[in-house]
């Protein structure tokens, strides 16, 4: 987090120091496995925003990456990769809504606790309840889609399947059928032969996430959050949705393998690497050759 403050000279004093102390206070890399509210990610918030006590703060905290007008160009964002959200669009990644939906105040609020990894979004934790409401009260004014639109249906996540080799197959199975290896690559790299050439709603070129590397997602940590990733797709990017395709418990199988592809001890891995150690040659490879198992 500190390096976003190297990076961003023009950035006030004060936010820098908010940035240290938000990054203080969470370890960055999670050793094992991160379930339900680790790191206090999410918490819930009914609290009523108000968008003219939001206004300045966001002028404060936010206005020098999102732009006064909440157009993605504040003056460090020419800096900055994958650029700050333009708020004038109404489209976010994180959303526990369907694809092309607006987002809940929650997920927002969510996101903007969280931060986002990989990127120079930070988390925003310290900052009060209301505070965070207001925020995000005042960046929904930015676009006219929240005076006409109400946030969209959340996707429903069935309680966890028990994790088993069975599952884990299946969810192997199922990364191949739906050609997440195409962008991702069949090791889930991130190095798939479509990687090269994707890019944003905003033509900017962006890269599939590499599991190998990656402990966190952007929007979130929890198995939950990864199953609600592929269901409502990451708008504006070439993320799609898969909830046409994936119904139900399915889903569980899928989030099982990801979870095997990750540097991270969990459940999923211990159980693939001792059965991997027997049946490894049973395996087809994943990839444009193959039906999977
Ligand atoms: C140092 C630059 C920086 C600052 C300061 C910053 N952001 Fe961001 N923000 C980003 C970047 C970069 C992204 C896009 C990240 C991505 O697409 O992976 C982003 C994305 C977002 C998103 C979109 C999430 C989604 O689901 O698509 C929200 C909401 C957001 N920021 C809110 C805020 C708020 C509120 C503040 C002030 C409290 C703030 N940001 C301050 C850089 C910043
Ligand atoms: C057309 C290319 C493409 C395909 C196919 C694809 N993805 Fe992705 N995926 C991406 C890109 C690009 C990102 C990074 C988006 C970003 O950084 O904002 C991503 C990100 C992700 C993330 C991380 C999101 C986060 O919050 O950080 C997960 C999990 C994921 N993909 C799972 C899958 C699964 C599972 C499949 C198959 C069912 C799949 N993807 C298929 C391109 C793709």
């Amino acid at each position: 987090m500190s390096r976003v403050a190297y990076r961003i000279p023009s950035i006030t004093a004060s936010i820098s120091f908010l940035l240290i102390a938000a990054s203080a206070g969470v370890a960055q890399t999670i050793h094992g496995l991160p379930r339900e509210g680790r790191g206090g990610d999410t918490k819930v918030n009914t609290r009523v925003g108000r968008p003219a006590a939001g206004k300045q703060e966001y002028t404060r905290y936010c206005a020098g990456c999102h732009g006064d007008h909440g157009d993605g160009v504040g003056e460090n964002a020419q800096w900055i990769e994958p650029r700050p959200r333009d708020f004038t669009q109404a489209v976010f990644k994180c959303r526990s809504t369907l694809s092309g939906s607006l987002p809940t105040d929650q997920d927002l609020i969510n996101t903007v606790r969280r931060g986002i990894v990989n990127s120079n979004m930070p988390q925003w934790r310290p900052l009060p309840d209301q505070m965070q409401a207001d925020l995000v009260a005042y960046i929904k004014t930015f676009s006219p889609r929240w005076a006409t639109e109400k946030a969209g249906t959340p996707v429903e996540i069935p309680p966890e399947t028990p994790v088993t080799t069975e599952s884990i197959l299946a969810g192997r199975a199922m990364f191949q059928k739906f050609e997440c290896w195409k962008c991702h690559g069949t090791a889930g790299r991130g190095d798939g032969p479509s990687a090269s050439s994707l890019t944003d709603s905003k033509d900017q070129p962006i890269h599939p996430y590499d599991f190998t590397t990656g402990t966190r997602f952007k929007c979130g940590t929890t198995n939950a959050d990864l199953y609600r990733i592929f269901m409502t797709g990451l708008d504006g990017t070439p993320m799609a949705s898969f909830a046409d395709n994936i119904k139900g418990d399915q889903g569980w199988d899928l989030v099982h393998y990801l979870r095997t592809l990750q540097p991270i001890r969990t459940p999923e891995s211990i159980l693939w690497k001792s059965w991997l150690a027997t049946h490894a040659s049973e395996l087809k490879p994943i990839g444009p050759e193959s039906g999977g198992r």
